[in-house]
C-alpha cells in the first residue's frame, strides 16, 4: 500500500520480479487527509484484494516503530499516530509502514537502477515534496529527509520538488537549475557514488538530468509509479517478526 497526499493505491505484489500482480486500485486520499478516514480507505483496497497476510504500508513523514513523527504534506494530525496500531484495528494481518520514499529507494536497489550499486546510493522523489532513502553498501540509512535541507534560505523541497515546478509553471530548463542547486548542497554534504531520481517527472528524465552538472552520476528510477508498492511489499516480506 502507498500512502500519499492525492491518492491511496494498492497492489498484490510478485516479489521474485518486483512488479505487481494485476492493476494496482487506486481511491483518492480523502480530504482532509486524517489518519481514520485514511485507515479506511487502506482497509477497503486490503479488502478488495481479498488479502488476510502482512502488508507493508508507505507514509509519507518520519516513520520510526510504525509511528509517524512528521507530515509536510499530510494532515498534521498524523505526528505520534500510531500507524500500525490503528491499520491492525481493520485489517486481518500485521502492518509494516515506512516511509515512501525509503520504500521506493529499496525497490530500486533490489529490482531497478541501484541494482547490484555498492558504496553510498542516494535515491531522490520529486513529487509533491521531495523524499529521500540513502544507502551504504545497499543498506537503508532510514529517514533520512534531506527535502528539508536548506538551500539558499528555504526548505530544498520548496524550491526543487516537481511541485514547485508546476505551480510557478517553470521550464524544464528553469527547474533543472534550481534541482542542480539543490544537488550541489547534498553532494556537499554526502559525495554519494550515485543518484536516482524518481518520482512521475523521472519519466521526462530526458528533458533535465542532462542539464544537471553534479560531480555525481545521476540516473532515473526505472520502476517509477510503482516502487513505492513495490518496496512497501518487499519490507512487509523481509521484516523478521
Ligand atoms: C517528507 C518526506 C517524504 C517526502 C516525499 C517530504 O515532505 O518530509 O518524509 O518522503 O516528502 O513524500
Amino acid at each position: 500500500m502507498d500512502i500519499g497526499g492525492s491518492g491511496i493505491k494498492g497492489c498484490l505484489v510478485d516479489l521474485e520480479i518486483g512488479q505487481l500482480i494485476g492493476e494496482r486500485l487506486r481511491i483518492e486520499t480523502p480530504q482532509p487527509s486524517l489518519p481514520d478516514p485514511v485507515y479506511g480507505v487502506v482497509a477497503k483496497i486490503v479488502e478488495s484484494f481479498g488479502w488476510s497476510g502482512r502488508i507493508g504500508v508507505t507514509f509519507p513523514g518520519v516513520m520510526k516503530h510504525g509511528v509517524a513523527h512528521t507530515a509536510a504534506n499530510v494532515d498534521k494530525s498524523w505526528i505520534g499516530t500510531d500507524v500500525d496500531a490503528g491499520l491492525e484495528q481493520l485489517i486481518p494481518g500485521s502492518v509494516v509502514t515506512l516511509n515512501d520514499a525509503d520504500a521506493a529507494g529499496i525497490a530500486e536497489m533490489r529490482y531497478g537502477a541501484g541494482r547490484d550499486q555498492g558504496g553510498v546510493v542516494l535515491m531522490l522523489t520529486f513529487g509533491t515534496g521531495i523524499g529521500s532513502a540513502l544507502f551504504v553498501d545497499g543498506h537503508l540509512v532510514p529517514n533520512t529527509e534531506f527535502g528539508h535541507i536548506q538551500v539558499d534560505g528555504e526548505d530544498g523541497e520548496r524550491r526543487a520538488s516537481a511541485a514547485a515546478r508546476e505551480r510557478e509553471d517553470l521550464d524544464y530548463p528553469t527547474w533543472a537549475h534550481r534541482v542542480d542547486r539543490y544537488l550541489d548542497v547534498l553532494e556537499a554534504g554526502l559525495w554519494p557514488d550515485l543518484i536516482i531520481v524518481g518520482g512521475g517527472v523521472s519519466k521526462k528524465a530526458a528533458k533535465w538530468v542532462p542539464l544537471l552538472t553534479t560531480r555525481t552520476p545521476v540516473v532515473p528510477a526505472q520502476l517509477q509509479n510503482d516502487a513505492g508498492i513495490v518496496g512497501a511489499a518487499l519490507a512487509a516480506h523481509e521484516r523478521d517478526n
